[in-house]
This record gives structure tokens, C-alpha cells and sequence, in this order.
């Protein structure tokens, strides 16, 4: 089921966090049957359960059962004997209802827990799969609220609720049957405050509803932001904008603590209301059976033993509604989840079998590409050009016309909307996708790198490499020197992001994180960050050495990085606007000659 959210809406979008747009009980249906498939695998442990919580729930109401022979057959006779042993016998049911309450506990936190392994299990697969156009319109924040409140509500429906729903109802089952075997007309007493108590319980239940829903939304909200502004810290602090900031982000926060304030509420009034129905309840029981006590129509243990019914009673009704909010949130955040895992996921190419090249042999084709992120607002328009292989193209263009939007159509990170792109021949959608990431290697613009050590993310994603060739490896592009400087070496653990780096040291593990990966075809994304001329030259001997015998597109904002290319695409405004060598380009005095004047000053008296 497509989600509705368009980027726009950002995260202020609310539509995400509510209930979607299928009928309330089908919706419901839905949800419990792809959540049974979650517990389903654990049937023991559920049958374990389930049969502890319904054996345990006669425990309760035996007390009170117990407490009427007590006083009638024991106490009043006199017969100490009896009351020893009925004694002993309520020690017993004490003792069991402990154990009973422990095991049970136990398994049905075992269950939640395993079956919450393997719903993120599923959650972050799906995520790896999804199609990168889904995190362009989903907040960090939003997918994070998902992996941890989401399914900690589901957690907590499954190991706290679910199962011991079922234990109320049949204590409530039972309380009834034995007060009916006690004195029929005593248990209408206490039933006739039911309606009352149901009534006030559902209406309580709606607006609680509403107010759980929104604490739920506000709480996605904050942790965005949150997320956002550790992220961005230092932007928030360079422009001074840390009162400003402040300030929304008061805003979020008090409309996270409103709604919960409203649930607090509910539950204030509630909770002592039913107290009170409770009291009221033991008090008409007492005042009514004093006639009959007098009349000897009733004996002493009877009543108190109702007074202990109405407490065991009311318990599990209040305890109900509890749980029910804890199914209803649990509903809300799975109907997010499963919308989550049913995002349509990359469509892999039926393969056609023996299109599956590892290797470029002859040439990749843009003919006549056409491609927008959103709506009509095409980024790239008629796009055609070929790379053989073993060449070197370079790209070149203003911020913004399309450079980076070409290599991520080439790395079927968005599908193109007009036009076809071929590589040796085969359309680019129908490669299957392993093999075609085996194929191109891509230097991304913005290095992305993981928390761990420096040969872990060279190596990323093959364990097998040996240090000898990342050394190689480092030492090729030119990235030696600086990670020996390193405490550790390649063993220098990395933050999030690799921060504690420059930005031409990190893309200069990106190049030796390229080089260990050897693709046939590199694509080289150059970063916009200048860096300092020593590195600047390292950078540039490294990418020589990375394009050499292989097949290379590179996007460069140095225009000295691309004069050796075999041929120069300058692109402008999502169109190519000219193609050459550099000196054809030059000699034409376009588009690239003013880019190149823009950058080497100098030259524009030799030149121009
Ligand atoms: N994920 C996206 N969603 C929507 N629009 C996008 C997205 N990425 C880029 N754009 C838009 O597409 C256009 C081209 O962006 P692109 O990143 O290809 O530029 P570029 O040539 O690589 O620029 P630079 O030299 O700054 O890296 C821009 O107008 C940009 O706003
Ligand atoms: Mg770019």
C-alpha cells in the first residue's frame, strides 16, 4: 500500500502517523492476522502460557470461596482442626497463584521478546530493500520512531497484554459462577452496578484512544527533530540560531507533553471512579444483606466473602481497560509498521538469465533520457551520449544541472522516466541488481563511512580482503601515509561518519574503499569540499590511478582533474550543451571555455 505523504509535507506530515485509509475492522483483522504470524512460531511457549493463565485464574476467586468455609464451617463451630487445614489450603492457593503469576510472566515476555527480534529483523531488511526514493520523502526520525516505539509497543501488547486479557476475562467468568453458587440474589447486587461501570469504561476508552494516537504522532515529531539537530549542531550553532531553535522545539515538546498530560488526566478520573463504584458496591451488599443476616437468611461468610468478590471483581475490569489501551496503541504502531513492510520494495528485473554482465565488453547508451525526482519538474531532459568501454568521460556543469542525478540514474537508484539507458546492449532495468552493483562502483559526493575501524570500511562488505592488498591498496592511492599517522592505524576506530576526519582524508578512504571493490566501471562523484593543494594533488594522482584500466565517469568541479578525459559532457540545466575533448572544447569558446576561465584566470589574456 502506497504511502500518501508527499516530500513536502516534511515532518510536520501527519497523515504517516494516523490510521490509514481502510475500513476500521478490516483494518484491525488485517493487523491481528500478520501479527499472529509473528507469534505464531512460538506455539509451545503460547500454549504454555495460555494454559498457566487459565488454570491461574480460578486461583484468585478460591480465596474468597475459601474464606466462606473458613467462617461459616470452621469459625463458627469452633472446629480448629478445620480452620488449620483450610488455612493450610489457602497458604497453598497463595503460593500457586505466585508461581503461576511468575511462569507466566516469564513466558509471555519470552514470547514478546522473540517475536519483536524478529519483527526488526524484518523491518531493517525491508528497509535495506527499499527503493531510495522512500527516504527521500521519510524523515530519519519518522523510520527510527518505527524501530523503537513502534515495536516496543508491540512488545508490550504481546508479553503483558494479549495473553493475560484472556486470564481476566476468565477470572471474571469465574468470580460470577461462584458468587451465583454463593447466593444468587447478593450477585445481582453486585451486577447491577455493571452498566455503570461498562458505560464510564468506554467512554473513557474513546478519548484515551485519541490522546494515545497523539502522544504517539508527537513523539515521532520529537524524535525527528531530535535527530535533525544533533545532526546539525554545528549549523545551529555557526549561525547562532540556538534560541530559535529552542523555541520550536519547545513547541513540539509541549505538544508531546499536552497529549500525555490528557492521558494522565483520563486515567485520574478514571481510576478513582472505579474505586468508588467499588466501595459503593460492598456498601449496598452490606446494607442489603443485614436484613437477612438478622433473619439468619445469610451467614457472615457469605457476605465477606462478596465483599473480597466485588474487590476481585472490579480489579480485572479496570485492568481490562488497560490492556485494551495497550492493544489499541499496540494496533496503532503495528498498522505503521506493516504500512512500512509493505512499501513496495526495488522490483528486481525478471532475469532474462544470461543477462548478467560482469564485465563492460562494448559500451553503455543514454539515448534520449528524460528523468524527475517529482511531478513534471524534469532535472534531466533528452539526455543521449555513449561511453565505450576502457574510455574515460568526464562530466562537468553548474551546481545543480544534473550531475550527480545522472549517476543515480545509472545506479537505478530512481527509475528513469523516459528513454532508455543500455550497457553493452542490455536495457539497465533488466540487470539483475547484484549484478549490476558488481559492475559499477560509485565514489559517492557526500563519503558515507560506519562506525569501526578504518580497514573495516575499506573493506566493507568483504570480510575476505587481506590486509596485504588493503595496504596496497591504501598505499596506490596515496592513503597510507595519513592512516599510519593514525592512533592504531588501520585500526583506528571511527565515529559515526567517520567525524574526527578531514574531508580529503575521508575521500581518500573512499577511494581505496573503491579500488579494494575493482569494479569494471568507476564513477567517480568529485566532492564539492576543497581541500588544501597537497591533498588536492594526492586526490588527483589517486583518481588517475583509480581510473586507469577501467572504464570511468567522472564528475569533476576541478576542471584539472578532466583535461586528460577521453571526452567532456558539459551539462547545463538538464541538458548536454556541448561534447568534446578539452582542447575541441576550448577551441569552440563555449559554455566549458567560460567555466574554465571562471577557474584558471590567468589564462583568459593567452586564451581569450
Ligand atoms: N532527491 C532529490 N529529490 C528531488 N530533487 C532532487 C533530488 N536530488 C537532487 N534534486 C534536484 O535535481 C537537480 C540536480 O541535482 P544534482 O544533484 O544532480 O546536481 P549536481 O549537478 O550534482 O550539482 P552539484 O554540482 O552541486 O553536485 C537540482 O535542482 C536538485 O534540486
Ligand atoms: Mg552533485
Amino acid at each position: 500500500m502506497a504511502s500518501t505523504a508527499k516530500p513536502s509535507e516534511g515532518f510536520r506530515t501527519q497523515q504517516d502517523e494516523t490510521l490509514s485509509g481502510k475500513q476500521k475492522g478490516s483494518l484491525d483483522l488485517y493487523i491481528v492476522r500478520r501479527l499472529l504470524g509473528y507469534i505464531t512460531p512460538f506455539k509451545g511457549l503460547i500454549a504454555g502460557a495460555v494454559a498457566l493463565t487459565a488454570g491461574g485464574a480460578i486461583l484468585g476467586p478460591l480465596r474468597p470461596w475459601l474464606t466462606r468455609i473458613a467462617i461459616d464451617d470452621y469459625i463458627a463451630r469452633g472446629d480448629r482442626h478445620g480452620l488449620a487445614m483450610i488455612s493450610l489450603a489457602m497458604l497453598a492457593v497463595v503460593v500457586l497463584d505466585g508461581l503461576k503469576q511468575y511462569q507466566a510472566t516469564w513466558l509471555t515476555g519470552l514470547i514478546g521478546q522473540k517475536a519483536v527480534f524478529n519483527l526488526r529483523m524484518d523491518i531493517f531488511r525491508h528497509l535495506q530493500r527499499l527503493p531510495i526514493r522512500y527516504f527521500d520523502r521519510n524523515p530519519v526520525g519518522r523510520l527510527i520512531t518505527r524501530t523503537t516505539n513502534d515495536v516496543e509497543a508491540l512488545d508490550e501488547m504481546l508479553s503483558s497484554g494479549l495473553i493475560t486479557i484472556v486470564g481476566d476475562i476468565l477470572q471474571l467468568v469465574f468470580i460470577v459462577v461462584m458468587m451465583f453458587a454463593s447466593d444468587w440474589r447478593l450477585t445481582f447486587v453486585v451486577l447491577s452496578v455493571l452498566p455503570l461501570m461498562i458505560w464510564s469504561t468506554i467512554a473513557f476508552k474513546n478519548r484515551v484512544r485519541q490522546a494515545f494516537l497523539d502522544v504517539r504522532t508527537h513523539l515521532a515529531r520529537l524524535n525527528s527533530f531530535f535527530q535533525e539537530h544533533i545532526t546539525g549542531m554545528k549549523v545551529v550553532q555557526l549561525f547562532g540560531r540556538e534560541e530559535h531553535e529552542f523555541r520550536l522545539h519547545a513547541g513540539i515538546n509541549a505538544d508531546h507533553r499536552d497529549a500525555n498530560i490528557r492521558t494522565v488526566f483520563y486515567f485520574s478520573i478514571y481510576y478513582p471512579l472505579i474505586e468508588f463504584l467499588s466501595s459503593v458496591t460492598a456498601g449496598l451488599v452490606v446494607w442489603y444483606s443485614a436484613s437477612r443476616l438478622l433473619k439468619a437468611d445469610l451467614s457472615v461468610g457469605v457476605v465477606v466473602s462478596f465483599v473480597q468478590y466485588i474487590w476481585l471483581f472490579f480489579r480485572p475490569l479496570q485492568h481490562l481497560s488497560d490492556r485494551f489501551n495497550v492493544l489499541q496503541t499496540a494496533v496503532t504502531s503495528s498498522d505503521r509498521i506493516f504500512r512500512l513492510l509493505e512499501e513496495p520494495v526495488e522490483p528486481e528485473p525478471t532475469a532474462t538469465g544470461t543477462q548478467t554482465p560482469m564485465r563492460l565488453n562494448d559500451r553503455i547508451v543514454f539515448d534520449d533520457v528524460s528523468f524527475a525526482y517529482d511531478g513534471d519538474n524534469l532535472v534531466l531532459r533528452d539526455i543521449s551520449f555513449e561511453i565505450r568501454a576502457g574510455q574515460t568521460v568526464a562530466i562537468v556543469g553548474a551546481t545543480g544541472s544534473g550531475k550527480t542525478t545522472l549517476i543515480n540514474i545509472l545506479s537505478r537508484f530512481y527509475p528513469i522516466r523516459q528513454g532508455q539507458v543500455t550497457i553493452d546492449g542490455v536495457d539497465l532495468a533488466e540487470i539483475p541488481g547484484p549484478a549490476l552493483r558488481r559492475l559499477i562502483g560509485v565514489v559517492m559526493q557526500e563519503v558515507v563511512l560506519f562506525t569501526g575501524t578504518v580497514r573495516e570500511n575499506l573493506c566493507f562488505g568483504d570480510p575476505s580482503i587481506t590486509d596485504e592488498r588493503i595496504r596496497e591498496a591504501a598505499r596506490i592511492v596515496g592513503a597510507d601515509r595519513f592512516i599510519a599517522k593514525l592512533p592504531g592505524g588501520y585500526d583506528y576506530r571511527l565515529r559515526e561518519n567517520g567525524s574526527g576526519l578531514s574531508a580529503g582524508q575521508k575521500q581518500l578512504i573512499a577511494f581505496v574503499r573503491a579500488l579494494l571493490y575493482n569494479p569494471d566501471i568507476l564513477v567517480l562523484d568529485e566532492a564539492t569540499s576543497s581541500v588544501d593543494t597537497e591533498t588536492e594533488s594526492l586526490i588527483e594522482q589517486a583518481t588517475d590511478r583509480l581510473m586507469k584500466h577501467r572504464t570511468s565517469i567522472i564528475i569533476a568541479h576541478r576542471l584539472s582533474t578532466v583535461q586528460h578525459a577521453d571526452r567532456i559532457i558539459v551539462l547545463h540545466k538538464g541538458t548536454i550543451r556541448e561534447t568534446g575533448t578539452h582542447q575541441e572544447l576550448l577551441a569552440r569558446r563555449g559554455l566549458y571555455h567560460k567555466l574554465y576561465l571562471l577557474q584558471h584566470p590567468e589564462r583568459s589574456r593567452v586564451d581569450g
